[in-house]
């Protein structure tokens, strides 16, 4: 068994670099601050010991440093990190970049994660890693919990809000990318050390809900309202509202429903309870499928007592106004449009449930931020809901992180139900599909075994597919994209995983008392070397992909982490090998595994052990 590290991700590089007595004693003593540390990435230790480079190189210079950063390059020519500070300090320094990055260069001691240090073009500093540094980095990685990401969330709270789907529909693909990229950042930040509190804020408290009961009233199927209880309030709800459109006596009955709801009418109450309570129960299976899970289900209903209150606070604060009739607030200033919070008919809007729902957040969670996941279609609703909350004087930092509609392509679907096709049914095919594929890949393999892997392949397919592309574009999505075993695809990453960890075996089976884990890790061949910083960049990675709530940050790191592994392993001998670097070798397939693993499962994305 590997050595168990405790939680320190750069240990190695931190005890190397203060022990270099040389070092700038600035340097030295940061180096004792062991919490700043922890939340650092590699990049912004590298980041942090250029700065100090630079500044003792010009310790009169009239600026800090600050934006001297260190970057990952995507060309080896360029280092294995870069440095391009020297251009833009050429201003500063009265001195041509190049002679800056030469005296850098010339006069920074090379600490012991350090190779060397080249200049090229104009001023570029391009950085090496030291060889064996970076291969006791490596066997670090693997021993410690978190794959070399840092704990950069240093206990700070958030609140994710996601999914929140509206009450009375059954869910279709429109809800995918709101649960699913919503679940993977919030797996993303819980991973990174951030206090998550994940609540879905579901719409169950809308106008819907007189029109609803009505329809349920006349309409009404017991039986089909336990089986399947959203299905059947769109029903009911479809009808009722043909029937508001014939008939003006029905749409005065469908108000009068909502308002007896609205004021605790004990048999209304119960009905809306029993819609809930059947919904959700329904949710939660689909819930299971897709692997996601709350602290907290509080829909909008839950804030229903606390609206006037809302407004009220509003108006003390000399915020909202009346205007035809209505509670405005005009954001002017924000050049957005006014802001309606009760209407002429004394109803509520979206803007209050949420400002009520922030006013209870904070004082009930004390988040540093809240994060909103949903469509691009709500960016002014909440672009206007965020400028009230910054005039309410409010300090949590509040994100709104859109994305693009999932589009289908005619013809995607077999079974396919009016025009809006189900999550369920989505899901459905996508695990019959990847039977097929199994059954062709792996015809051995036992019925039930069968069953379980196509629901982690197709599932994963699905997510993947989605999770893959810029949030904020807009997504088309193919069966044939989705399952391809040899793009960039779910069902690629699980089978080269697969692959990669049976390696493992074959070497057990060859070897039955070798234990590579305890023979060092060498990094011979370039592209050992080359496998190697891509996996020492894991937890730059997860920390971008988080903060910029980006998760195709992530899959494509794991995408080109299995195409760098599958030019290794068609390149090196593993068994083969002499001993010792055969051992070396399987050991690094052990961690690419293991980082490969680890990155599927913050995308909620399952690894069968074979396909
Ligand atoms: N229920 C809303 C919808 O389906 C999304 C809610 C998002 N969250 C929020 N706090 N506004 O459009």
């Amino acid at each position: 068994m590997p050595r168990r590290a405790a939680f320190t991700p750069w240990a190695g590089l931190r005890s190397l670099y203060a022990c270099n007595s040389s070092g700038p004693a600035l340097y030295a003593g940061r180096m004792t601050d062991a919490k700043e540390d922890e939340s650092l990435t590699l990049t912004d230790t590298l980041s942090s010991w250029m700065r100090d480079a630079f500044r003792t190189a010009y310790p009169d210079a009239p600026t800090d440093f600050e934006e001297v950063v260190v970057v990952e390059t995507a060309n080896p020519e360029f280092g294995d990190y870069q440095c391009n500070a020297a251009m833009g300090l050429a201003r500063h320094l009265k001195l041509a970049p190049r002679v800056i990055a030469d005296h850098i260069a010339a006069h920074t001691d090379l600490p012991p994660f350090m190779a060397r240090i080249e200049v090229a073009g104009p001023g570029f500093l391009n950085l090496y890693l030291d060889d064996a540094w970076l291969a006791g980095q490596i066997e670090t990685l693997a021993a410690g919990e978190r794959m070399g990401a840092p704990a950069a969330g240093g206990g700070k709270t958030v609140v994710m809000d996601y999914g929140s789907p509206n009450m009375t529909k059954p869910l279709h693909i429109g809800h995918l990318r709101s649960h699913n990229i919503g679940s993977v950042l919030d797996r993303m930040h819980r991973f990174l050390g951030y206090h998550v509190i994940a609540d879905n804020h579901l719409g169950d408290w809308g106008t819907q809900f007189g029109v609803t009961i009505m329809g349920y009233r006349n309409f009404g199927d017991a039986a089909a309202m336990k089986s399947s209880p959203l299905e059947e309030l769109e029903r009911v709800y479809v009808l009722s509202y043909e029937q508001t459109k014939k008939d003006s006596d029905w749409m005065d009955r469908c108000r009068q429903e909502l308002v007896k709801l609205q004021s605790g009418d004990p048999e209304n109450t119960e009905m809306w309870e029993m819609f809930m309570r059947l919904s959700l129960e329904e949710l939660d299976r689909i819930y299971a499928r897709l692997g996601v899970h709350y602290d907290e289900i509080r829909g909008e209903s839950y804030y229903r007592d606390k609206l006037a209150g809302t407004v009220a606070r509003l108006e003390e604060a000399g915020l909202a106004v009346q205007s035809e009739g209505a509670t405005v607030v005009f954001l002017e200033e924000e050049k957005l449009p006014v802001c309606i919070v009760r209407k002429s008919d004394g109803g509520f809007n979206y803007a209050t449930s949420d400002l009520a729902t922030v006013a209870s957040r904070v004082e009930e969670h004390h988040p540093d931020r809240i994060i909103y996941i949903t469509d691009e279609r709500q960016q002014l609703h909440f672009k206007q809901f965020f400028a009230i909350c910054r005039r309410l004087g409010y300090e949590v930092g509040l994100d709104h992180v859109w994305f693009g509609l999932m589009r289908l392509p005619e013809a995607t679907f077999s079974t396919r139900e009016g025009n809006v096709i189900k999550l369920d049914a989505l899901l459905d095919e996508a695990e019959s599909r990847a039977q097929a594929i199994i059954a062709e890949s792996s015809p051995e393999m036992p019925e039930a075994e069968r069953k379980r892997v196509a629901a982690a392949v197709g599932i994963g397919a699905v997510k993947y597919a989605d999770l893959s592309q810029n949030p904020q574009s807009l997504v088309t999505f193919t069966w044939d994209k989705a399952l391809a075993l040899d793009g960039n695809s779910g069902p690629y990453l699980q089978y080269a995983y697969a692959r990669i960890a049976s390696v493992r075996d074959k070497y057990s089976e060859r070897f039955p008392d070798g234990s590579p884990e305890t023979e060092p890790l060498r990094l011979l061949e370039p592209i050992e070397r080359t496998l190697a910083l891509r996996l020492i960049r894991f937890g730059d990675v997860v920390v971008r992909a988080a903060h910029q709530y980006k998760p195709n940050v992530l899959t494509d790191y794991l995408y080109d982490l299995a195409q760098t592994y599958s030019s290794f392993y068609q390149n090196v001998p593993f068994l083969k090998a002499p001993e010792g670097i055969r051992e070396s070798r399987v050991r690094l397939c052990g961690i690419v595994a293991a980082v490969l693993k680890q990155g599927l499962d913050l995308l909620g994305i399952d690894t069968p052990a074979r396909i």
